[in-house]
């Protein structure tokens, strides 16, 4: 779109936006409202839904996992956490009442539970840039960026993470530095199919925000310290814990964290922590010694530190060791 024709379209929405009591209600369906679904925001803000909808949290209700140990989420006393209401400072999670299917979705964590707010008022911790308020908006809320929002269903990382000590000069790392990767962008990006999008993106700023992957950080290695030594017919490993929560952290589902050796023609593997034999906390360090034959060369050893990614059923490397290194 050229420049002068984005004005007039800005205009003409602007005068929309003014001349009918509720603005939102040209933009989001008209069957969803006033609860929208996860689709609705897409049209707005594209990537973070699409951020979303690759995280556990979008199949936190609907995962065959969840689905089995809830007996079909006929244990409601289950769903508070896996299909949220939305979520405030001090209220307890409670399960809401639609589309259940979304898991944790945008509504939990952004609809304002303010007593008289504005329907559709929505919660964020970013500056406002645009002219355009498409939905009542609660601005630079420190709360998104506080660890509290995650502990609110993340109860045990949050009690160990108050537990951890500070690295030292250092202030303790939040959920969201390591779990929210930082991305320079605008609050809204453009829709494929909702072409008005395109407007606001041009009206905003770019900020330093974060990616919603709410996973496993890929630099892993800066916060697990991993020395190995070898010897003939085997190698000792030591592993650092230096997040602020255990290695491996979860109340629920089986979480493993184990030791692999190679080399040509062969391999040995080991359990570190998780399952029976307990989880590292912060600040600890436990060694584990590997056996291996003793005709292969230490140098021709392959040590890597790995966990069970239980949605793809596989061992993912979180360290790894190269030989000779
Ligand atoms: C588990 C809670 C949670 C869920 C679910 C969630 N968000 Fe967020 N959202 C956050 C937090 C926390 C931040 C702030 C991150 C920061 O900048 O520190 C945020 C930031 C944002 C922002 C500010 C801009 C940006 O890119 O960071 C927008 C817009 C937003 N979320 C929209 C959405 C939409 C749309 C969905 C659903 C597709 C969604 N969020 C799902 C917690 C959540
Ligand atoms: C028709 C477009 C549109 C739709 C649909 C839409 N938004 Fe927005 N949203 C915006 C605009 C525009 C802003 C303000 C951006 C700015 O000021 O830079 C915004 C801002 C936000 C913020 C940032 C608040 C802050 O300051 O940190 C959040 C959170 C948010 N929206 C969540 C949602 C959620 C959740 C949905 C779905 C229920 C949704 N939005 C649907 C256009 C939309
Ligand atoms: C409203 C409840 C709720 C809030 C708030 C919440 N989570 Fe979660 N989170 C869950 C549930 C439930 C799961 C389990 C989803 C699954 O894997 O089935 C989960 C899973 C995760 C996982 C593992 C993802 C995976 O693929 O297994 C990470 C990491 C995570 N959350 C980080 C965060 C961070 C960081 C925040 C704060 C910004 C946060 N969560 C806020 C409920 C929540
Ligand atoms: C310093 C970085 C860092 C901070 C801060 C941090 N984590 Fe983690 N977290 C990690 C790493 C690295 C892993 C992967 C290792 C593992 O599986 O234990 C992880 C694993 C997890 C997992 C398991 C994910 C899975 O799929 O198995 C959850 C859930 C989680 N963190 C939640 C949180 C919450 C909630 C907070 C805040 C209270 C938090 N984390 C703070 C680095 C961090
Ligand atoms: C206080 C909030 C809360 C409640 C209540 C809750 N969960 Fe969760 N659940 C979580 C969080 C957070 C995670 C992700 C981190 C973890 O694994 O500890 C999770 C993860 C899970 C997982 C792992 C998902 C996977 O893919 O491995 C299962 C299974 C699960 N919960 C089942 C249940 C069942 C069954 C109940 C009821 C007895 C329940 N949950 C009640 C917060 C909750």
């Amino acid at each position: 779109m050229k420049r002068a024709a984005l004005g007039l379209a800005a205009a003409a929405l602007l005068a929309l936006a003014c001349s009918v009591p509720r603005a939102e209600s040209i933009f989001f369906s008209e069957s969803s409202h006033p609860d929208p679904t996860a689709a609705d925001c897409e049209r707005c803000h594209q990537e973070v839904y699409r951020e979303w909808q690759s995280s556990g949290h979008s199949q936190a209700f609907t995962s065959e996992a969840f689905q089995r140990a809830s007996s079909q989420a006929r244990a409601t006393s289950c769903n508070g956490c896996h299909a949220p209401a939305p979520i405030d400072e001090t209220a307890p999670v409670l399960v809401r009442a639609t589309h259940l299917d979304e898991g944790v979705t945008c509504l939990s964590c952004h609809l304002s539970t303010q007593p008289g707010a504005a329907p559709l008022t929505m919660r964020g911790p970013a500056t406002r840039t645009s002219p355009i308020e498409i939905h009542p908006i609660v601005a630079e809320d420190p709360f998104y960026r506080s660890n509290e929002l995650c502990g609110r269903c993340h109860e045990l990382e949050l009690s160990q993470w108050q537990a951890a000590e500070a690295p030292p000069g250092e202030p303790k790392e939040t959920c969201q530095e390591c779990h929210m990767p930082s991305v320079r962008r605008k609050v809204e990006s453009t829709h494929d199919e909702h072409g008005y999008s395109a407007i606001f993106v041009a009206m905003g700023r770019q900020q330093d925000l974060r990616r919603h992957g709410f996973a496993v950080p890929e630099e892993a290695s800066e916060w697990l310290g991993f020395t190995v030594e070898r010897e003939a017919g085997r190698a000792v490993v030591r592993v650092d814990n230096r997040m602020p929560h255990d290695l491996p952290t979860g109340a629920f589902g089986r979480r493993v964290i184990r030791v692999a050796a190679t080399w040509p023609g062969g391999q040995a593997t080991r359990v570190l922590a998780g399952g029976s034999a307990g989880s590292l906390e912060a600040g600890e360090t436990r060694e584990l010694t590997l056996a291996v034959p003793r005709g292969v060369r230490p140098a021709d050893l392959h040590i890597r530190l790995e966990r069970w990614d239980r949605k793809h059923e596989l061992w993912t490397v979180l360290v790894e060791d190269e030989p000779g290194a």
